[in-house]
Order: C-alpha cells, then sequence, then structure tokens
C-alpha cells in the first residue's frame, strides 16, 4: 500500500516531533501494510515553509534511518503547499516540490474557504503540465456546503484525495458522510493518511480500505490503490470509479 500525504519528516511542521516519533510512525505505517509513503511536509501555510531542497534532504536522511533500524518502508520526497497567488512563481523558482517529483502537486485549501482565484490557479499549473489534487476536500468547510464547486474544480482536471481517517469516521459523521458521497459521485481520486503522528492524527489507511470495501466493494478499494501506484510512476490515473458506483444523486447536476 501507498500512502501519498503524510507528515512523518521529523522537525519540518507538525508532524513527526523528533526521528523517534518519526520511526515510531513508519513502524505503525508498516503494521497497516504501507510499503511507500510520500512526506508532504507544509508548506507557505502560514506557520511552516519547507522549501524543495530541504525537504529532499530530510528525506534522505529519514531513509537512511530506517535502513538502520531494517524497517521496510521507503520514503518519497513530496510537500503540501497552500494555496497561494504566487504558487507558480515559486514553482517556477524551484521552491516548489511535486509528489514524488512527479507532474502531480497535492495543493491544500485553507479550512473554511475557497480563495477566489483558486479556479484559475488549478487551470495555470494544468498549462504548465502539473496536475493539481486538491488534498482533504472533505475538511473544506465551503466544499462541503457547496459541493457543486468541487465538481467544478473536479470537472476542469483537479483531483482529489481524501484523508483516511475521515473515511474511517475519525472526524466525526458529517465529514465521513461526505466522503463517502465523493466517491459515490465519482469525485475522490486518491485515499491518503495525513498522518502527523501514531496518536491524535494516526494513519488508519487499513481501516478506510475497510469501510469502502463494505460500503463500494473490492473495485473502488483496487481503484484507489492502483491510482496511488500509478501516481508515484508519473502514469495517467484513474477518473472513473466502477460503473455501478455512479450514483448522481449526490450532486443533482449532471
Ligand atoms: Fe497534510
Amino acid at each position: 500500500m501507498i500512502d501519498i500525504h503524510s507528515h512523518i519528516l521529523p522537525s519540518v511542521d507538525d508532524g513527526a516531533k523528533t526521528l523517534d516519533d518519526a520511526i515510531a510512525m513508519a513502524k505503525a505505517a508498516v503494521a497497516e501494510g504501507i510499503t511507500t509513503i510520500i512526506a508532504t511536509p507544509h508548506h507557505r501555510n502560514g506557520t511552516f515553509e519547507n522549501e524543495k531542497q530541504s525537504i529532499i534532504e530530510h528525506v534522505y536522511a529519514l531513509n537512511e534511518a530506517l535502513q538502520m533500524h531494517h524497517i521496510p518502508l521507503s520514503i518519497l520526497p513530496g510537500q503540501e503547499v497552500r494555496i497561494h497567488g504566487e504558487l507558480m512563481d515559486h514553482y517556477r523558482d524551484g521552491d516548489i516540490l511535486s509528489l514524488a517529483e512527479t507532474k502531480y502537486v497535492l495543493v491544500e485549501l485553507p479550512s473554511n474557504h475557497v480563495p477566489r482565484y483558486t479556479e484559475q490557479l488549478l487551470f495555470d499549473m494544468q498549462l504548465q503540465g502539473l496536475v493539481p489534487i486538491i488534498a482533504h476536500p472533505e475538511r473544506n468547510s465551503e466544499l462541503v456546503e457547496h459541493p457543486n464547486k468541487l465538481y467544478e474544480l473536479v470537472k476542469k482536471g483537479a483531483l482529489t484525495q481524501l484523508t483516511a481517517a475521515s473515511v474511517a469516521g475519525k472526524f466525526g459523521k458529517n465529514i465521513k458522510k461526505f466522503s463517502l458521497q465523493m466517491i459515490e459521485a465519482n469525485l475522490a481520486h486518491l485515499i491518503a493518511s495525513d498522518a502527523h503522528n501514531t496518536t491524535t492524527r494516526a494513519f488508519h489507511m487499513r481501516e478506510a480500505y475497510d469501510v469502502i470495501q463494505k460500503q463500494f466493494g473490492s473495485p473502488a478499494v483496487y481503484v484507489f490503490q492502483e491510482n496511488a501506484q500509478l501516481l508515484v510512476a508519473n502514469d495517467t490515473l484513474y477518473k472513473d470509479a466502477p460503473e455501478r458506483m455512479k450514483k448522481k444523486k449526490f450532486l443533482g447536476i449532471f
């Protein structure tokens, strides 16, 4: 299993505080069946700045530590970029790091709204050959209230990543319900942990896939797991879930 969003790099953001914390997270990940993790420290979220080169160096050091501890887990470099008006300028300056150095970029919206320039920026990214992946849209209150906005962003080429803990119900019933509705409506492309630690913000990947298996069956689990592999290979992701999952009543706008 591949996890494309995590805060496992020590001492760079609000994820793992120390190398020991990172090692504990790595062991927890392996116990869930995770073999590869993309480390995605926060960047430009108002508190943390983690530019491309520095992340690559931290990932190298963590992989060395994991090997020393004989933990069978690979860490790949990535970044969770808070959406900002100069994002493409910073990309050209070399500060922005895509997921596993592919064309896929993990973009975070503020939690309570969608900035007006979002659609244009996601379009500009695609003009440069990048594919934006919106991190945890199910935790953005404006998108939950107006799912047609999410539909428009996806229709215009953005992909989305649901948090495993959301699917597993750890953020409450409403976020779980919205997450499952997103899957039903074909608006979710990836499941990832966004793990910050082993306690309050743990992986929950196995639990999430168990929920998806029960609700939607094996084809859905396959699509999500395959998409994570295709992403790491810089290949094209599946956008259409199995036909029987397409329940279009969710948005009422198809
Ligand atoms: Fe995150």
